[in-house]
């Protein structure tokens, strides 16, 4: 039998656009991006590392404030095109893309300062390493 023979002898087809769906209970009626099913699938973050259980600390973005500047920093080494950190990238809480720095990892340290004058209730951070995939941290504003 056909599905949707079997859904309209069942009498549930229309019945779904009928039924009042919960809305998402986050900025821009989005999902919290730190509680997604992602975390821990897609990219990662401290309390979903998923596959890369156990490199939380040095993966992980953190993020520190000062007025309208923060601080980013990944604790992680720079083993020149081995093993490092690739970029960090800013989001706005929107998850769209504000800015991002790409290192040299035979010459920078993972550390990025970014003015967020223009950004409002949340922002998202993500380091990416060249092994351990991207790691994605958030800070309220
Ligand atoms: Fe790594």
């Amino acid at each position: 039998m056909h599905r949707r023979f079997f859904l309209k002898g069942l009498g549930l087809i229309g019945v779904a656009s009928s039924v009042a769906m919960p809305k998402p209970a986050f900025a821009g009626g989005m999902l919290d991006p730190m509680g997604s099913k992602l975390a821990g699938s897609l990219y990662y973050t401290m309390d979903a590392p998923g596959r890369w259980k156990g490199k939380e600390a040095t993966h992980t973005p953190s993020i520190e404030r000062s007025g309208n500047m923060i601080e980013v920093t990944t604790g992680h080494e720079m083993d020149g095109y081995v093993h490092y950190i690739v970029k960090h990238i800013l989001l706005d809480e929107n998850l769209e893309f504000v800015e991002e720095t790409l290192f040299n990892p035979e010459t920078d340290a993972p550390i990025t300062e970014h003015d967020i004058s223009g950004l409002n209730n949340r922002l998202y951070v993500v380091s990416l390493c060249n092994k351990h995939d991207a790691w994605l941290n958030t800070l309220a504003l």
